[in-house]
């Protein structure tokens, strides 16, 4: 989706569905105007430093705008919605742009020069608003109320996806395998966690504040800590294996990929990756309407168990190293998560748009999705092995010692481990696997 004209169809049908998901929840809350900021700066403890500014993903979803603190969104149902935007007077920093692009026809877009202003734009009956942000965000009598039935149904249908998310979302994977391929070469050429980092940064042109989330850039035995973001300066003498967790944002929406390389790719450890990578190939192809994503999730832990019998490290059967907590050992998170505006997208559990969990099956306490996939949905599908030593400590404590062949693991333990993820869209037909299809485009 490269031409403008493109992009101002699908986004125009994008917002039109937004007007219809809010004038709805608006309903369900009995509000009559919906009022979102987009966030404001805040000072460090005791310091006149800002924390870095994150903007409220309610306010992103309208529009392409992740720099601009200070700005309201308000919309009535029946008016076209209006964008209250801060452009202060202001030498100490560049200020955003006056608006524009192909966006702006979506708004009735007011531009006031300091944050007070907004108050003589806001509808006039607050008690009539559904305020949805931080706290920080209040403007005066203008306090963020967050009403659940609103926010709860908003973010239950947010995990369907419109034709511009998806297309934004298709950008952000684009960059982000951009910037594993750099990634990947700079491990090859021999660099170390941080500067292989900064190649990464480099080539999909986002500094870390920018990235979705944290880099995980993990050498060796890193690989084995899930949330490895220590950025090591040193470059090893060895290198053995590569996990890298790496995602791009565009127009404020996510990518989150993962590869792991073996140094020595005719070894044992690339046959492993390999086996992984199928069976991940497989849990992908599973993302289809109807499909319980708990299922795949369980069907993950089985074809792991599996690979890990192939390999010769587990002794049992898939069914009984998931029965007897054995392949959490090895795979100790959940297979994925919804994603768009929010690495982690909301909503995971959400029963209804009226509220409501969806409980995780009973031992596998870090999965973040247990819906039902429909189509417009997007999940990652990130199954992984690992050799943690707290685990295997665990595993060797416990009474299920015998169900695994110590000298195998030991021969696997300096690799860390392996996680393989992608981006998949359910569709009413195949799924489409944004990451992939990154890939074979810029192969
Ligand atoms: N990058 C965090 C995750 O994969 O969920
Ligand atoms: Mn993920
Ligand atoms: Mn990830």
């Amino acid at each position: 989706m490269t031409r403008n004209a493109d992009i101002a169809m699908v986004y125009a049908q994008h917002v039109a569905e937004l007007q219809q998901r809010s004038a709805r929840a608006l309903e369900r809350g009995g509000f009559d105007h919906l009022v979102v900021p987009s966030g404001t700066s805040h000072y460090q403890v005791f310091d006149d430093r800002d924390y870095p500014y994150a903007v409220n993903p309610q306010f992103k979803a309208w529009a392409p705008l992740t720099r601009n603190p200070g700005s309201w969104l308000v919309f009535t149902p029946g008016e076209k919605p209006r964008l209250i935007y801060l452009q202060p007077f202001d030498y100490w920093h560049v200020v955003p742009q006056a608006p524009n692009g192909w966006w702006v026809d979506a708004f009735d877009i007011v531009v006031i020069r300091t944050p007070d202003e907004a108050k003589q734009h806001l509808p006039r009956d607050v008690a009539r608003c559904a305020i949805l942000g931080e706290p920080q965000s209040a403007l005066g009598e203008y306090v963020p109320n967050n009403p659940a039935p609103v926010v709860q149904y908003l973010e239950y249908h947010r995990a369907f996806k419109t034709p511009y998310e998806i297309g934004m979302m298709r950008e952000a994977s684009r960059i982000g395998v951009r910037a594993h391929r750099a990634a990947e070469a700079a491990f090859r050429a021999g660099l170390g966690e941080f500067d292989i980092h900064l190649a990464y940064c480099a080539a999909a042109r986002q500094d870390a504040n920018e990235l979705p989330y944290h880099n995980i850039v993990a050498l060796n035995e890193h690989g084995a800590v899930l949330h490895y973001t220590e950025l090591d300066r040193e470059t090893p003498t060895q290198r053995r294996s590569f996990l890298i967790d790496a995602g791009a944002s565009f127009a404020g929406y996510a990518s989150d990929i993962t590869r792991t390389y073996a140094h020595d790719t005719a070894g044992e450890f690339q046959s492993l990756i390999d086996a992984v990578d199928a069976a991940q190939q497989r849990m992908c192809a599973q993302v289809r309407a109807g499909t319980d994503y708990k299922r795949i999730h369980l069907d993950a832990h089985l074809a792991l168990a599996g690979v890990l019998r192939d390999v010769g490290i587990s002794r049992l059967s898939p069914e009984a190293a998931l029965e007897t907590g054995v392949s959490s050992v090895f795979f100790p998170h959940g297979i994925g998560h919804g994603i768009g505006l929010q690495v982690h997208d909301v909503a995971g559990f959400a029963e209804s748009d009226r509220g409501g969990t969806i409980a995780k099956p009973d031992g596998h306490p870090y999965l973040r999705l247990t819906r039902v996939l429909e189509p417009g949905m997007v999940v990652t599908i990130e199954p992984g092995i690992y050799f943690a030593d707290l685990l295997l400590d665990g595993l060797r404590q416990g009474p299920h010692a015998d169900a695994v062949d110590w000298d195998r693991i030991e021969q696997f333990r300096p690799f860390g481990g392996i996680r393989i993820e992608d981006d998949v869209v359910c569709t009413g037909d195949a799924p489409i696997n944004l990451t992939r299809e990154a890939y074979a485009e810029a192969g």
